[in-house]
């Protein structure tokens, strides 16, 4: 069984994941945190030493490389990851079923105003661009998002209440 959980940066697909996971008895697998294991950088320092384009071509290789070997996961993407190298297509055909948390622009930037530092797109971002920057970025990859086979919205719902919608979406 996999399943995998994607969306914007702080819709809280890793703390859905981690949680989905351990109650049901899964590994939980975050495509960040395996990059950063993998070439012993941490996103930053990726997308810092070696560029964004690098960071997409690295995180296309072990999306496949995650799908076609690991089993019994719940695999949390990043905020890109559908965006990039016909990812989105590599999912779909993959026919594990993926998931979208769906937030909203005010959810987003809230969350995001506090746990900004670690994710280099908006890292440097004052509160007034944050909300514009959500703004676009969130319209311009949208579309892929909502090819998943389910969607979810998350706004001002707790973690338990999202993983049960899921749980019911999925039997
Ligand atoms: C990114 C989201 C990040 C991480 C990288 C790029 C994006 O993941 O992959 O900083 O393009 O939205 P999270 O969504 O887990 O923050």
């Amino acid at each position: 069984m996999k399943i995998i959980l994607l969306g914007y940066m702080g819709c809280g697909k890793s703390t859905i994941a981690r949680y989905l996971a351990k109650s049901n008895g899964l590994t939980f697998i975050d495509l960040d945190k395996y990059i950063e294991k993998k070439e012993a950088l941490s996103i930053k320092e990726i997308f810092s030493t070696k560029g964004e384009i690098y960071f997409r071509l690295q995180e296309s290789i072990y999306l496949k490389e995650i799908i076609e070997t690991k089993d019994n996961c719940i695999l949390s993407l990043g905020g890109g990851t559908p965006c990039y190298a016909n990812n989105m297509n590599t999912i779909l055909e993959s026919k594990i079923p993926s998931i979208y948390l769906r937030a909203n622009i005010p959810t987003l930037v809230n969350r995001l105003e506090k746990e900004k530092s670690t994710r280099p797109l908006i890292a440097d971002l004052t509160e007034e661009k944050l909300i514009e920057y959500i703004g676009k970025h969130l319209f311009e990859r949208a579309p892929f998002y909502e090819q998943s086979n389910f969607k979810i919205n998350v706004n001002g719902k707790s973690v338990l209440e999202i993983a049960r919608e899921i749980e019911t979406v999925l039997h």
